[in-house]
């Protein structure tokens, strides 16, 4: 049994076998908001809402506490002023988009239960103007102006209105951008990641980019010990957007917009706070094995 010794509020706890922050928490009678997550058995915490901010000592943006793991001698704070407000500040977005509590689908939701709880039950914000419709079509003339696409092969059947079922899955991506190609005349490429979970920070990351000229694949990235997934699309996408504007070639532009995918998973929050010489020494270290 391995334990970590750090500071939670002020207190000195023990991390056992992994624990998250949050569950150290839990385990403390503490109690962080959270919403995307839950601690029912075999639930997987990805960080996707950011209600259970805390902030930890020394690091310049705040921690989702379902997802972080201590480390020795940190110090956490879940109801400082900063993590508080930011607790708040998700909350208050989500709740600018829902219909009104009573009208709600479920007026005793988690969702609700925690808007109470941190006292947030009305939004300043306008609620988010809305696409009406059906996604096909919206998405069809969208993608008609694009000349890059981020998309997989599943994206593409919903654009397209057809499946790639029937095609063997290693050639589904190849096959569905071609037709994509095919369709939409401005579009130049399409990149997408693929990635494989071999458990909650243990996930293998590789990425495709099909142009014209052909199919351009990466080397596949084992990362281990995963601070923060959230963002790691979009720096894919800005490293691919990098590329393109820096005229790299096609198999140059998608190495480069993987590796700043992958250095995204080493930190917290959601920028990818790197350079481009970072990202291109983990280029050049083609043997490396991201762990933070
Ligand atoms: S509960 Fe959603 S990010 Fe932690």
């Amino acid at each position: 049994m391995t334990k970590i010794q750090f500071e939670l509020d002020g207190k000195q706890v023990e991390a056992i076998n992994g624990e998250t922050i949050w569950q150290v928490a839990k385990r403390q009678g503490r109690e962080i908001p959270h919403l995307c997550y839950s601690p029912e058995p075999d639930y997987r915490p990805d960080g996707n809402c950011r209600a259970c901010m805390v902030e930890v000592e020394g690091e310049r943006v705040l921690a989702a506490s379902c997802k972080r793991t201590p480390s020795v001698g940190m110090k956490v704070k879940s109801a400082s002023p900063r993590a508080v407000a930011a607790q708040k500040m998700v909350m208050e977005l989500l709740v600018a988009d829902q219909p009104a509590r009573e009208t709600s689908h479920d007026p005793d939701s988690k969702f609700w239960h925690w808007a109470e709880k941190v006292e947030v039950t009305e939004s300043r914000f306008p609620a988010a103007e809305r696409w009406h419709g059906d996604a096909r079509p919206i998405l069809r003339e969208l993608v008609d102006h694009a000349d890059l696409l981020f998309a997989e092969q599943r994206d593409i059947a919903l654009i397209l209105g057809r499946s790639f079922e029937d095609v063997p899955a290693a050639e589904q991506f190849r096959v569905a951008g071609t037709l994509a190609l095919e369709t939409f005349s401005r579009l130049k490429r399409i990149a997408t990641t693929v990635r494989v979970q071999r458990s909650v920070d243990e996930h293998e990351l590789s990425a495709a980019l099909l142009s014209r000229e052909g199919l351009r694949t990466t080397r596949t990235y084992s990362i281990g010990r995963i601070i923060d997934r959230i963002g790691s699309g979009d720096a894919f996408a800005a490293g691919i957007l990098h590329g393109v504007r820096t005229q790299l070639e096609d198999q140059d532009c998608v190495d480069f917009g993987l590796a700043a995918a992958v250095l995204k998973h080493s930190i917290p929050g959601d920028f990818n706070l790197v350079g481009i010489a970072e990202v291109q020494n983990l280029l050049r270290d083609a043997g490396f094995t991201v762990r933070r």
